[in-house]
Parts: C-alpha cells; sequence; structure tokens
C-alpha cells in the first residue's frame, strides 16, 4: 500500500510527478492524490516555461546575454536557473527583470556588493503573484575558494547583511570572519544577522489548505512569523481569524497593511513591522512559519515554548526538515492545490 510518506519523501529528493505516475493506477485515495500531483506539476511547469520564456525576452530586448537556461529545474518547483557570464551581467540581468516585475532576493551597497561581487556565484529574484517564479542568475565564480579553509573564511550571505565595512577593508574580511567565528564560538558574540529569510511567498491556492489543516476557526488568533505580503493574514481574517503578522522588512509590512484594507477585513488584521524573533505568543492560536528549514529547526524549541496548551504551529516547505530537529513534528501533511504543492508539519501543544 502506497503512503503519502513516500510522496513526501519524493517531495524532498526528487521528482514528485514520477513518483506520482507510478500511482495513478493505485487504488484509494493515493490515486486520487496522484492525480493531484500529477494536475499541480503540469500547471507549475507550464508556468515556469512561460516565465523562461518571458524572462529570455525581456533580457534578450535588453542586449543582455544568457549563456544557457537549462529546463532542468524540478517540475513541482518554481525555479528557473539561467547562466550568465559573470557578476556585472548577472547585476544588469537583474536590473532588466526588476523593471519586468521581480524583485531582488537581497541587496547591498558599498563594500559589501563589491565583496558579493567578488565572492558570490549567484544572484535571485522573485516575483510573487498568485504563483511564485524564483530566477537563479548563475556564474562561475572567479575566487573560487579550493581548501575547506578557504571555503571557511569566504564570507557568506549573512555577512554581507551584517557587517557594515568600508570598502578597502573588505579586503582584509578573512581575519574579521576568524574573530567573529571565535567571539560565537565561546559565547562572547551572537549570530546578529536580524533576517530569518528571504521573501517567498506561499502560493495563494495553498493557503486555505493549510489553514484547515490545522482547523483555523473563526475566533481564532493566527499569527504568522515573517508575514510578506500578507497574504496568509487576509486568508485567515476572511474567515473570522484575528490575524498578526510580524514582517522586518517595512515596504512588505506596508504591502500587508494595503492589502488587508483593500479587502475591507483591516480591523481584523494587525502587522507589526519588526523583528519577529522572541515575540509573544501566548494569545496564539495557530502559529504560522513559513522559512527555511534550517531557520524553523532553530527557532522551533522558543516558538513551541511560548504556546499555551491546544495551540497549533505549522511550517511548510518542499525542504526537507534537518535531521536531530526537535521535537519532531506531530503530523505531516502533503498539500496540493491546482497549481501548487508543498509539505505541512504540524506541532500540536
Ligand atoms: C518566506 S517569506 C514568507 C512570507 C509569508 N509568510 C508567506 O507565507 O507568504 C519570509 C518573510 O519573513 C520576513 N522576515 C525575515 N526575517 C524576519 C524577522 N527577523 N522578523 C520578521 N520578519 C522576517 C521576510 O522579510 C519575508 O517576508
Amino acid at each position: 500500500m502506497v503512503s503519502t510518506e513516500v510522496l513526501i519523501e519524493r517531495v524532498h529528493t526528487g521528482d514528485v510527478a514520477v513518483a506520482a505516475l507510478d500511482l495513478v493506477d493505485v487504488g484509494g485515495n493515493p490515486a486520487v492524490m496522484a492525480r493531484a500531483i500529477l494536475l499541480a506539476c503540469e500547471a507549475i511547469t507550464a508556468k515556469i516555461t512561460e516565465t523562461r520564456a518571458e524572462v529570455l525576452a525581456h533580457l534578450e530586448r535588453a542586449g543582455v546575454p544568457v549563456d544557457s537556461a537549462p529546463a532542468t529545474d524540478l517540475q513541482q518547483r518554481h525555479t528557473l536557473t539561467l547562466e550568465v557570464a559573470d557578476a556585472s551581467t548577472a547585476m544588469q540581468a537583474e536590473r532588466v527583470l526588476v523593471e519586468a516585475g521581480f524583485e531582488p532576493w537581497a541587496t547591498w551597497t558599498g563594500g559589501a556588493r563589491r565583496s558579493f561581487e567578488h565572492h558570490a556565484g549567484q544572484r535571485t529574484v522573485v516575483r510573487s503573484g498568485d504563483a511564485t517564479s524564483v530566477v537563479r542568475l548563475q556564474w562561475q565564480r572567479q575566487a573560487a575558494p579550493s581548501s575547506g579553509i578557504a571555503r571557511v573564511l569566504r564570507p557568506t550571505e549573512a555577512d554581507w547583511a551584517t557587517i557594515e565595512l568600508p570598502t578597502l577593508l573588505w579586503r582584509s574580511y578573512p581575519v574579521v570572519r576568524v574573530l567573529r567565528l571565535v567571539a560565537e564560538r565561546v559565547g562572547l558574540r551572537h549570530r546578529q544577522n536580524a533576517s530569518l529569510g528571504p521573501f517567498l511567498s506561499t502560493p495563494v491556492s495553498l493557503l486555505n489548505p493549510l489553514l484547515d489543516l490545522v482547523d483555523a476557526t473563526s475566533g481564532d488568533t493566527v499569527v504568522d512569523i515573517g508575514c510578506g505580503d500578507g497574504r496568509l493574514l487576509e486568508a485567515a481574517a476572511r474567515r473570522g481569524c484575528v490575524a498578526v503578522g510580524f514582517e522586518r522588512d517595512p515596504v512588505l509590512a506596508e504591502r500587508a497593511r494595503q492589502r488587508v484594507t483593500d479587502a475591507g477585513i483591516g480591523n481584523r488584521v494587525t502587522v507589526i513591522t519588526g523583528d519577529a524573533r522572541g515575540v509573544g505568543l501566548d494569545d496564539a492560536d495557530i502559529v504560522f512559519v513559513f522559512l527555511p528549514t534550517d531557520v524553523v529547526a532553530r527557532l522551533l524549541p522558543d516558538l513551541l515554548t511560548t504556546l499555551r496548551p491546544g495551540a497549533r504551529l505549522v511550517a511548510h516547505e518542499q525542504n526537507r526538515l534537518p535531521a536531530g530537529l526537535h521535537p519532531l513534528p506531530d503530523e505531516r501533511h502533503m498539500v496540493v492545490s491546482e497549481q501548487a504543492l508543498t509539505v505541512a508539519h504540524v506541532w500540536r501543544r
């Protein structure tokens, strides 16, 4: 008997559409699920194919050369990889795509940006409508680190985001990094990157299925940790919940407020601009988290200890949660809509 566990595993490790194909002939629920998965994968593939054509046309018109646009991305994800010559071509492509409605996943200025251009190998832009499209602009890193030590000393995204160094001093960054690592190891300094992850929206068609999983009903208080453009808050408020979102990016927080005001449900929604780490969740019935899995693992113990009995926490992601995660989720569900799919992990207090 085929279980949804098998399908969830395939979401994590590979092309779930292939697994679904094996299941369509199986009777009962797995076959229904398999058909839904195939339809969702078809919709995702159609969308990303359309986006690929659109993006390539924009870049061609602007004279930005793209070396290749391999069509090998997993069918279940809205991610498209374009290979470009170098960092400056990627930046040029990014500017063109921003004009076409994409948003850069991260921005740096001054020395951090120079360091990024020297050390990084990819740049990502995202467009979040009903469906999400992620475009990864990838190039061969000039200063590819050869040894393990060189890799450890290379600045990370968190470093570019948190360290304010004059341009010249970025050259001596390896020394700063060693000091940071030592200070963190001996507890003199804590990692200060306030970002829990970039903005990537939950596909609209998955919002209600996810809220159904945790029985979100009228009167419940739903908290979204990193609420982005407020789409989950809107879906929760539309079913009569009180919705509270924390968002550190003021532009997104404002977009979320505007969204619920436009929908006429602003009175049931509060959007707080600021850092969601360490916020009190004692009033929450449901906490929603859509963040990278390593971040979820890190936040989990604190989030769960602040939850009152009966409250539920739901985290969704297509990637597997890290090994050694504690506590393990009480439930795992594959969530499929006509246009998207994800895996939801639920903890119940
Ligand atoms: C993956 S998005 C999820 C958006 C939304 N919850 C959804 O499901 O559509 C993560 C969001 O968390 C926000 N974020 C990152 N770090 C944060 C922090 N420390 N406090 C509050 N929000 C944060 C990001 O700006 C981003 O909008």
